[in-house]
């Protein structure tokens, strides 16, 4: 008996290692079960083993990727190889949105990549919009405590009725708990998954003062480990395929308290900006926004003006700021 339990433990522990990278055994499917190709011809290329795809920009076009179904909730994750060297103005996005079908109304929950000069690593853009809130940017920014066009790595969306979590690699970076001041601008209809690489050269780079030089494209990403785990629902009908989906233990539903720790570290760390401490933008922090006293300090290191609640000086100069932010969501 007990030397068939030690076998079993042994046997578990091997199949924990070969799992390696993903050792969270996330439920990953091919490119082909969950995704179709949206825009880019041979831009968008499909490798042998059918979990890994390259999306390239080059003169020509960008190219990219949309999920076949609409979910409402769940967890969406990719591994993700960004193109390396001089990216100026390339942008790379992974997101939901439901913009097809709601055009004035639309729901948005985004990751943006931002290409840069020769030895500035990318950065790394989240924002969430709801019921076609689009001139209320809730940006954040950040770098990465990696090169991410070194390796591939994994970025997940965890999206609930009352929450919405960004991880890098299983850290969680970023999390927005809906507020009853937040109403419809807290996403709460179907959306699809995208994933794109597309010319932003007139705002991706210090707000287009470096553009896409096509001396060095194409511009590869690449796109691999899928997960699409969530409530899949009828486009016309609406009504949801959720009792369906099959249930992984593996999908996080909120954050631990050794992962708050790390979040914590790395928002101390690697946030650039937040609209959370953008008093140029917003006299008070709105609803959803808990305020950090390191996260506020690391800011206002950055930018006294922006960040500080100093008086201003260059209002029109934040004016176009905020306008170059508000052309982010343009995807
Ligand atoms: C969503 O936005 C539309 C258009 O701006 C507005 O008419 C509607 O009241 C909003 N819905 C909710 C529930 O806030």
């Amino acid at each position: 008996m007990v030397n068939l339990h030690l076998k079993l433990f042994l046997l578990c522990s091997l199949l924990v290692l070969a799992s390696g990278h993903s050792s969270r055994n996330l439920p990953v499917i091919s490119f082909d079960e969950g995704y179709s190709q949206l825009f880019g011809d041979d831009n968008l290329m499909l490798l042998e083993d059918g979990k890994s795809v390259h999306i390239s920009l080059d003169q020509r076009t960008g190219s990219g990727f949309v999920s076949q179904d609409l979910y409402l909730h769940g967890f969406f994750s990719a591994s993700i190889k960004l193109p390396a060297d001089y990216t100026a103005g390339v942008v790379v996005a992974f997101y939901m949105s439901n913009g097809d079908i709601y055009e004035k109304t639309h729901d948005e929950i985004d990751f943006e990549f931002l290409g840069n000069i020769r030895g500035k690593n990318w950065r790394v853009q989240t924002n969430v919009y709801g019921n076609g809130s689009t001139n209320f940017g809730r940006e954040e920014r950040y770098d990465l405590w990696f090169d991410p066009s070194e390796d591939y790595h994994h970025y997940s969306i965890l999206w609930t009725e009352n929450q919405i979590i960004f991880y890098v690699d299983n850290v969680p970076i970023r999390e927005i708990k809906k507020t009853e001041a937040m109403g419809r601008a807290f996403p709460s209809k179907p959306m699809t998954l995208y994933a794109t690489i597309w010319d932003g050269s007139d705002w991706a780079t210090n707000g287009g003062r470096y553009r896409v030089s096509y001396k060095y494209a194409p511009y590869v990403a690449r796109f691999s480990d899928f997960v699409l785990h969530g409530c899949s629902v009828d486009p016309v009908e609406q009504f949801s395929k959720c009792d369906n989906a099959p249930k992984s233990r593996s999908i996080p539903t909120g954050i631990t308290q050794e992962q708050r720790a790390k979040m914590q570290q790395f928002r101390k760390k690697h946030m650039q900006y937040s609209y959370c401490y953008d008093r140029t933008r917003y006299r008070a922090p709105p609803s959803e926004c808990t305020i950090d006293l390191n996260e506020a300090k690391r800011l206002q290191g950055f930018d006294p003006v922006t960040f500080g609640g100093t008086r201003r000086h260059h209002s029109k100069r934040h004016h176009h700021n905020k306008l170059t932010l508000n052309r982010f969501t343009a995807i």
